[in-house]
């Protein structure tokens, strides 16, 4: 452990941080900074006063990461050393160190904008530009100046530049921290090959059979890819001959797999073994997993990037930058000369690469943000006066302030509401804390509660009944109560209630093809909601069990009300003669209902004429996922709201240059047109 290049520069980077409020560490990926900082600053008497907070934009890193610290300080996670992320929270009154999510660390600014807990705050992969680190960023700026006599600040980063962030802490001292990286042999591909996954493949076991001893790091883009790559490299590996090569041990990494998977990637190759780890960008500076020698970068990354103008997400494979490409790199060399394989030609690298990846707050949806920065009610602090590191756009700004008006939260004047700052309590965006407040006035909060639950547990539920039938496997049929046929939301809600009514049973997940994990998760999360609902509710609010049905209620309909009014952005009307649908408000736009949604035809054998979906993903074409039925009644005061907004008003005056919302006339002229084209495309 000696040798963490942190820990030579221990007197150099205390000596600065005693004589300055905010330092930038700078360090190679590996160098130390997330496990050995905390533990420093521990040392050297830092935690008398308050205690030490380490941000993460990943939930996996804050957990693994604290593990790992509460094993090297020798006590239990949870009691000394504790990490929080989003509804899970294993700290203790002992935690001085603690490990936690910047999404965590912003809400609890909003109960304690202070933060004075805390001795020291370290924002930790800044490197990352998350949305919520870079709102950090902004807040800290204000808070050393509040509380510059007893709160230091810390921003480490891999790759940041670090000059441009001093400068927007006015000048603050940069720390570098040279790594002892070994030279990395750069092995480009004369061009791009047809199928990434085939070069992969192909490289990898080219290695794997030339090459010394060594690990080996593959750079995917997602999870299924990984697990395809994983099970296809065992099976070729099983079959080759004895004694032709060494063992191999090849072994996933990626966000959401399960902590006693994660374990394996930190600990070394048996004895004669090769490790083949394939990874998603997690490793490129999130995690470090030692041992690699040889590197394979596809060149490619998996981003998430939300359209202003048509308020969808797309998930798309794109070119990683510059920095990322170094970074892949870099692994291979942190314990002898290693190789990098990257599956793309030279001049690609060299000419076709961005410098640096975007930062998230230029690629996502602001709702929550505006909300959030809103409800801080920091006279001083305003979404169009905020200091950011790099400022978003005045679209996706308009965007976000439109969205919220829509759902009450802020006032056409864009004042925060009462309805606003109710929903700023909870931990979740802005569409589900929505829904849950009106269902509490309708009072169907128990069943929105689970239905917020599940959707933010993320269970991913193939569509049980469907497959159910094709299936080969011992799964057995779910029978869900009639009412399913509303949509996801509502069979979601039916899911989770079968399962209370089978008291929780993991085998009863098991027989039906459900994750036990995210199940109890979702019971878990449903739990925590529920709390935090008490403090706002009029009514009693149920929080051990989802079944409390409003009688003679078949058809849902408080909760599909309480939906629409949640999802009052998320809105679309069906196309008169064909199946397909168009989303209604200031962004119009044609979609299909996901082929997987529950969602099914009325007695006419039609599509509902309206409906609220979860999301808008753009694969083949844009989709809606997760998706319920709603009434035309309660749409049409949401389109008159609509139709009265007022951009430059809701943003206290922001250029005209916002876009202005579509008139409902307009947008239905443009309907019947589209209609009467019959161009779209059918559901089936
Ligand atoms: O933050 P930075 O990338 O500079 O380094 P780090 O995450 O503190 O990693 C320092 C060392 O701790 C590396 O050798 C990691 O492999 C090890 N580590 C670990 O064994 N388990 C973890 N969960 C995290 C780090």
């Amino acid at each position: 452990m000696a040798a963490l290049p942190i820990l030579l520069f221990e007197d150099k980077i205390m000596e600065t941080v005693e004589k300055n409020s905010v330092v930038v560490i700078i360090g190679e990926t590996g160098s130390g900074k997330s496990t050995q900082l905390s533990q420093i600053l521990h040392r050297r008497g830092y935690t008398r006063s308050g205690a030490i907070a380490i941000t993460q934009p990943r939930r996996v890193a804050a957990v693994s990461v604290s593990r790992r610290v509460a094993y090297e300080v020798g006590v239990q996670l949870g009691e000394e050393v504790g990490y929080a992320i989003r509804f899970e929270d294993r700290t203790s009154d002992k935690t001085c160190i603690k490990y936690l999510t910047d999404g965590v660390l912003l809400r609890e600014s909003l109960s304690n904008p202070e933060l004075d807990q805390y001795s020291v705050i370290i924002l930790d992969e800044a490197h990352e530009r998350s949305l919520n680190t870079d709102i950090l960023l902004g807040l800290m700026k204000r808070l050393v100046k509040l509380r510059s006599s007893n709160l230091k600040v810390l921003i480490t980063s891999a790759t940041l530049d670090g000059v441009k962030v001093s400068k927007f802490f006015s000048g603050c001292p940069v720390v570098n921290v040279p790594g002892t990286l070994f030279p990395v042999e750069m092995l480009y591909s004369s061009e791009r090959p047809k199928s990434y996954f085939d070069a992969s493949f192909r490289t990898a076991l080219d290695i794997h059979s030339r090459e010394p001893p060594g690990d080996i790091l593959i750079f995917m883009t997602g999870q299924d890819d990984i697990d395809k790559m994983v099970s296809k490299l065992e099976e070729k590996i099983q079959n080759l001959d004895e004694g032709s090569c060494m063992d191999a041990l090849v072994l996933p990494l990626h966000g959401t797999l399960p902590p006693e998977l994660q374990v394996r990637v930190f600990s070394p190759a048996p004895p004669d073994c090769r490790r083949i780890i394939v990874s998603t960008n997690i490793a490129e500076t999130s995690l470090t997993v030692d041992g690699v020698v040889y590197v394979i970068d596809t060149g490619y990354v998996k981003q998430r990037q939300y359209n202003p103008s048509t308020g969808m997400y797309s998930l798309d494979v794109v070119q990683i930058s510059r920095v990322q490409a170094d970074q892949r790199a870099g692994r291979a060399g942190r314990t002898r000369p290693g190789k990098c394989y990257r599956l793309y030609p030279s001049i690609v690298y060299h000419e076709e690469l961005l410098d640096a990846t975007v930062p998230e707050i230029q690629r996502s949806s602001l709702a929550g943000t505006v909300l959030y920065l809103k409800s801080l009610n920091l006279p001083d602090i305003d979404i169009l006066t905020f200091d950011f590191l790099d400022a978003p756009s005045r679209e996706s700004l308009a965007d976000a302030l439109m969205q919220l008006y829509v759902i009450d939260a802020i006032d056409a004047a864009g004042m925060i509401t009462h309805v606003g700052r109710t929903m700023a309590e909870l931990p979740l965006e802005p569409s589900l804390s929505r829904t849950l407040i009106e269902a509490d006035e309708l009072g169907c909060l128990s069943q929105a509660l689970t239905v917020a639950a599940v959707l933010s547990a993320e269970i991913a539920l193939r569509p049980i009944q469907r497959n159910a039938k094709d299936s080969k496997s011992k799964e057995q049929p779910l029978q869900l109560p009639d009412g399913s046929r509303w949509g996801d939301h509502i069979q979601l809600l039916q899911i989770y209630e079968s399962w209370d009514r089978a008291d929780y049973d993991s085998d009863w997940c098991i027989n039906h093809n459900l994750q036990v994990r995210s199940m109890k998760f979702s019971k878990d999360v449903r739990k925590q909601l529920s709390q935090i609902m008490q403090k706002i509710s009029k009514g009693p609010v149920d929080v051990q069990s989802s079944l409390r049905h409003r009688k003679g209620e078949h058809d849902y309909r408080s909760l599909r009300k309480a939906l629409c009014k949640g999802y009052g952005n998320q809105l679309a009307e069906r196309m008169i003669h064909h199946n397909g649908f168009r989303t209604l408000g200031y962004r119009s736009q044609l979609v299909q209902v996901h082929p997987s949604s529950a969602l099914e035809t009325n007695e006419d054998g039609r599509l509902s004429d309206y409906v609220v979906y979860h999301e808008l993903i753009s694969t083949s074409r844009p989709f809606m996922r997760n998706v319920c039925a709603v009434d035309m009644a309660w749409v049409m005061p949401i389109m008159k709201k609509l139709e009265k907004m007022d951009v430059y008003k809701l943003s206290g005056g922001l250029e005209a240059a916002i876009t202005k919302p579509v008139e409902h006339e307009a947008h239905q002229q443009a309907n019947k047109e589209i209609n009467s084209s019959g161009t779209g495309d059918s559901v089936e």
